[in-house]
């Protein structure tokens, strides 16, 4: 809480000193105090410079997704407002999945700046170096039934794709179930892990993982030519945590419309994303293969689609090619 009061303080005055005697008022603490927070964001990497005379000042904020740096940006009403922050971790999935086990709220979540395990669907791996991309986990609570918590992945779908366009200008494409991809290059993937009872959901784990600041050759050869990032796309770094603040807004939004409103508006906006129906597709699903023309996602988000022979299937995992 310190250390965030201490940089709106600083923030305030972007090119002069604050004295330590006022932030120490205005905070209620010693000037030692201030001078150990003032070490503390230091070796976060905080540029800070310090003078006995004239106090301290902000040279420099660096790229990291902190409290400190969020919580300024941040325009939700609820969402985000409780951040666990971690430089590195195994999975923020599986950490946000803890965190709710022992009693997390709905809303609080996970940021970390790298995983060591990051999950993606069907039980691959999310490639997550440090600092160049997000790794975010998002606690949620609805009070549904478990039949209808795909929705709540097709909904932060279209809130990650909604943030991607207002961030870059670009407009990416949905692919069934949540990958978004740019030029047909996938930037990000969503992973829902979810814990329910018979009736109801008791808490949903909304991961997301998109690619902002890597570079094309930094992926693994394997995915080098079907990933990409936004940097890579437009051809300019973006700002992470102005991204994040984005993204989080966006949740908020589509995740009330959904509690509000109720999935039919959530289908609809995700169909416009993601221009399937009539579609050539081919599926891979459990190991079987089918190809075969899209017809719709049903109203638990199914993919349902007709092959050859005019028989119709519905597929509820698994993984999808576009025949051009
Ligand atoms: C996919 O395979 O498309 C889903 C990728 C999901 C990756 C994100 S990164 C943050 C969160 N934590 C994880 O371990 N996975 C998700």
């Amino acid at each position: 809480m310190m250390d965030e009061e201490i940089l709106r303080l600083l923030k305030k005055h972007p090119s002069a000193f604050l004295s330590g005697e006022e932030l120490s008022r205005r905070l209620n603490v010693s000037r030692t105090a201030v001078w150990k927070r003032i070490r503390h964001l230091r070796s976060l990497g905080y540029e800070i410079e310090a003078s006995t005379r004239s106090g301290y000042w902000l040279v420099q904020s660096p790229d990291i997704l902190a409290p400190s740096e969020i919580k300024l940006l941040l325009k939700t009403k609820w969402l985000g407002r409780t951040i666990h922050y971690f430089p590195a971790l195994d999975s923020t999935n599986s950490k946000a999945y803890e965190l709710a086990t022992g009693g997390a709220k709905e809303g609080e979540i996970v940021i970390a700046e790298s995983q060591a395990k990051g999950k993606g669907r069907l039980g691959r791996n999310w490639f997550s170096p440090p600092y160049l991309n997000l790794y975010l986990s998002v606690i949620l609570r609805p009070k549904i039934p478990p039949q209808q918590a795909p929705l709540i992945t097709l909904m932060a779908a279209v809130a990650a794709a909604e943030a991607i366009e207002k961030s870059s200008g670009l407009r990416p494409l949905i692919k069934w179930p949540n990958d978004i991809l740019l030029n047909g290059r996938k930037m990000a993937g969503l992973l829902n892990e979810i814990k329910s009872e018979t009736d109801r959901v008791d808490f949903i784990i909304l991961g997301i993982g998109v690619n902002l600041n890597i570079d094309e050759k930094m992926f693994p050869k394997e995915i080098r030519s079907i990933a990409t990032s936004m940097k890579r796309e437009t051809g300019q770094a973006v700002s992470r945590k102005d991204f994040l603040a984005l993204l989080l807004k966006e949740l908020e939004k589509w995740y009330t419309i959904f509690l509000e409103e109720g999935g039919n508006v959530i289908l609809e906006s995700w169909r416009r994303w993601a221009q399937i129906k009539g579609r050539q597709v081919k599926m891979t699903s459990f190991g079987e293969t089918i190809g075969g023309k899209a017809i719709d996602v049903d109203s638990e988000g199914a993919l349902i689609i007709e092959t050859r022979h005019g028989e119709r299937k519905r597929i509820v995992a698994g993984d999808i090619e576009y025949r051009r």
